[in-house]
């Protein structure tokens, strides 16, 4: 078996994270970066020792690469992904996998159609954080899983990204930009929603710029910025969630799922690990789990995903499991809009977990 070549596109604040990890990945190969700039593209394939910087186009005519890995922003994951399926290969997705659900969609069925597969992230469900918690979910520690509460607060991203445009316009927003990953991860435990209801609200037509060389400039702001919501899971469960770019308090990475018998809070789901904290009904205090397994990080759905192509059974993180997400986040503005119940109606098949000695800085294919 061989390494899997992959090429990237899109060489923004987050390929400095991809491009690190999967350089400690020994199954992957990055071959080059891409990007509409081509300058950062070269400037970032300096920096982590990527050996090219090529054009988009140039990107997708190289027959070194069976992956192409899509970092741009959301509303140019539909067009580049496609593009990319179109020159036969497979793709692993940022999220969300698109802005909206046609789109998402015909993806699959491209993808479908060519006998080439559809990755998105978020993969830190697959992190040992989220797959710790499963695991003892999964053998009873909590009883029955009954209920969540999400939070997830923050003044907003426009203090910290150089250039925070896209995550207040569609496709962004606290929703889009952070629902993924709590969403995802409450997949894992529940199973696929069946409605939503939710309520949202913003704090004003634009955002300044906190950082980097275009701080001080003001952006629109088109989206809810403060979404508040009620899921529904088809075989029972309810979660609460609130999303929020409108927090002076920054509060995040809860996720705490009460059972018949224990309440646990797993670690943040934006994380790739962190502590699990228990705690069972009648007891005064929790108790801390470490959880098991390697670390990883950005990038580890792609192993799965390259581990998959050389036979060793299905990919985790599927594009099916990023349209429900989508569905579910669409759902949510939707009943915004509306004032009223939505329901969801994409599911995904069951995901196995992974095994507890999953090591994405192994050696398999
Ligand atoms: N920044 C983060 O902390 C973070 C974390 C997790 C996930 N993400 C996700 O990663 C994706 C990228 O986010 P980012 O923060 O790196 O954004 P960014 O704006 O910093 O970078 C995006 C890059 O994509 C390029 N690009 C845009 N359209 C393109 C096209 N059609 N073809 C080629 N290149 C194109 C841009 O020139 C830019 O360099 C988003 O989907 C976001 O949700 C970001």
């Amino acid at each position: 078996m061989s390494t899997v070549g992959v090429g990237v596109i899109g060489a923004g604040k987050i390929s400095e994270q991809y491009l690190a990890n999967m350089a400690t990945y020994p199954d992957l190969d990055v071959r080059f970066l891409a990007d509409l700039v081509p300058e950062r593209a070269t400037e970032v394939a300096g920096q982590f020792g990527v050996p090219a910087a090529v054009t988009v186009r140039d990107a997708l005519d190289r027959d070194d690469v069976e992956i192409i890995v899509n970092l741009t922003i959301p509303a140019a994951h539909a067009e580049v992904a496609a593009s990319a399926l179109a020159a036969g290969k497979h793709v692993w997705n940022e999220k969300p996998i698109t802005v909206d659900r046609e789109s998402a969609l015909a993806l699959l069925q491209q993808a479908d159609t060519a006998g080439l597969i559809v990755g998105c992230a978020p993969d830190t469900f697959l992190g040992p954080g989220q797959q710790t918690a499963r695991r003892m979910i999964d053998r009873g520690d909590i009883g029955e899983p009954l209920t969540a509460s999400v939070v997830f607060q923050t003044p907003g991203p426009h203090l910290w990204h150089p250039n925070p445009d896209f995550l207040y316009q569609r496709g962004g927003g606290p929703l889009m930009d952070m629902a993924p990953y709590y969403l995802t991860a409450l997949s894992q435990v529940f199973g696929p929603l069946a409605g939503v209801a939710a309520l949202g609200s913003g704090s004003g037509p634009s955002r300044t710029i906190g950082q980097g060389p275009r701080a001080g400039q003001a952006i629109p702001v088109d989206v809810a910025t403060y979404v508040t919501a009620v899921y529904d899971f088809r075989a029972g469960g309810v979660t609460q969630a609130t999303f929020s770019f409108d927090s002076p308090l920054a509060r995040v990475g809860v996720l705490e799922i009460a059972g018949t018998e224990a309440t646990l809070a797993t670690p943040d789901p934006n994380r790739f690990s962190g502590d699990i904290r228990l705690i069972r009904a009648g007891a005064d205090d929790w108790q801390t789990i470490p959880v098991t397994g390697v670390e990883g990080g950005r990038g580890i759905g792609v192993v799965d995903m390259a581990r998959a192509l050389r036979g060793g059974g299905g990919h985790r993180a599927t594009g099916e499991l990023a349209l429900h997400v989508l569905d579910a986040m669409l759902a949510t503005a939707e009943s915004i809009e509306r004032r009223a119940f939505v329901g969801i109606d994409t599911r995904f098949e069951p995901i196995a977990p992974l095994p507890a000695d999953w090591d994405p800085t192994e050696r398999v294919v």
